[in-house]
């Protein structure tokens, strides 16, 4: 049976979506009669223009990266002291506030989202604090609205560590509508890309220069460098993949959501697997599919086991960015983060992953998930949503 399941090449958890290759090489015709390589070109303008339409944000910057694109953000807080954050993220997030001299605290998640719990967030403001960095987690929105609230009484900016919520909107909105900056990643990986690459929306054009020079050594003229600022320009290699690619992202987006629904009829029978619901206010981009397993010793048995079907998930994100070893933070102060890490795994998804092959990684979750029950007499309780303090 196992031979029988056994996928034949490997199925990862993302697969970076490629064009036609025709379509690339039409798109970088361009640079080899114009001899522009970097530093603004026209591909880099028409691909800033798209975003912008795309993304729904008045103001834009294009950068070589997501976590450039973060910092740059971050430098322009020049008052430096704490940031609210959350440790269930991305090593980047962390690493950004730290890189520009800020003090990261740490707020707990809730455990629907994953996101910042803004219930606990007023607790941690201090004179100390200059700002939140508030991830959407898995392109799951923040609760923008009080979010919005807590700025607006505090005097406090709101930057949106955006990397995973590329194209979602809520409640018809444009996710970069709130907040003050947000920030989404075109990473190869993620559900568009432009090989690498960041984006920052905003809506005070005021940092539009400061933006530009930032992230061009901060120079300002021929003559003058008016900012500490580093190299995070955006490539014309960079941009053509990304105008190609905006192409067919919606119908991306549609292949996901298919994949997504048939992950979740699958999954709902398959007993202490705990599927991560959707709001209906969100228009969502699919960018994962993350899952809940009901202990840390279930969760890591099958991410173990999957790898001799050839089916390669990921403990995304474990561990917490408020247990690594660079840093003498302690994950004690974060139990919901804690509890989720433990638990969390995300499963292959990607627009050319096929249905079949959807049904058939839900079948082996089924006998590797039944096999950890036999084996560990295992009884499964808690569903996603139910977590009780006493689970914790
Ligand atoms: C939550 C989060 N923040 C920041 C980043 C950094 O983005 P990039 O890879 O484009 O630098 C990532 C990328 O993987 C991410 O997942």
């Amino acid at each position: 049976m196992k031979n029988q399941l056994k996928f034949s090449t490997p199925i990862h958890v993302t697969k970076p979506k490629l064009p036609k290759l025709e379509d690339y090489t039409d798109q970088i015709k361009t640079i080899w009669e114009n001899k522009w390589l970097t530093n603004d070109g026209p591909l880099h303008e028409e691909f800033k223009t798209n975003l912008k339409e795309y993304l729904g944000s008045s103001e834009i910057e294009l950068f070589t990266n997501g976590h450039l694109a973060l910092e740059i953000a971050l430098k322009t807080i020049e008052d430096k002291g704490e940031v609210i954050t959350t440790p269930f993220t991305f090593a980047s997030t962390i690493h950004a506030i730290k890189n520009t001299g800020f003090q990261p605290v740490f707020c707990d998640i809730e455990p629907n989202t994953f996101n910042i719990d803004v219930n606990q967030i007023e607790q941690l403001i201090t004179e100390k604090t200059k700002a939140i960095v508030a991830v959407h987690v898995f392109g799951n929105p923040c609760d923008v609205v009080e979010l919005d609230r807590i700025s607006r009484d505090y005097g406090i900016p709101v930057i949106y560590d955006a990397a995973h919520a590329f194209g979602v909107k809520l409640n018809g909105r444009f996710i970069a509508e709130y907040g003050d900056v947000s920030m989404f990643s075109m990473h190869a990986t993620k559900v568009f890309h432009s090989i690498e690459g960041g984006v920052l929306c905003y809506k005070r054009k005021e940092l539009n220069d400061q933006f530009k020079a930032l992230k061009n050594f901060g120079i300002t003229s021929s003559e003058t460098v008016d900012y500490m600022g580093i190299n995070a320009k955006m490539n014309e290699f960079q941009a053509a993949m990304g105008l190609v690619n905006l192409k067919g992202i919606d119908q991306d987006i549609l292949m996901r959501k298919e994949i997504y629904h048939l992950y979740e009829n699958i999954l709902a029978e398959v007993p202490g697997v705990n599927c991560v619901p959707i709001d209906q206010e969100v228009q969502h981009n699919y960018s994962y599919f993350p899952i809940l397993l009901e202990s840390k010793t279930m969760r890591d048995y099958v991410n173990e086991k999957l790898k001799e079907y050839n089916l390669f998930t990921r403990k995304y994100f474990y561990p917490l960015c408020n247990d690594f070893s660079c840093y003498p933070f302690d994950s004690n102060d974060t139990p919901v983060a804690v509890y989720v890490s433990d638990r969390i795994l995300v499963l292959p998804m990607y627009s050319e992953l096929t249905l079949s092959e959807v049904e058939q990684i839900c079948t082996i979750m089924k006998i590797v998930v039944d096999d950890f029950n036999l084996q560990f007499n295992y009884r499964t309780t808690n569903q996603v949503g139910e977590l009780s303090n006493e689970s914790i």
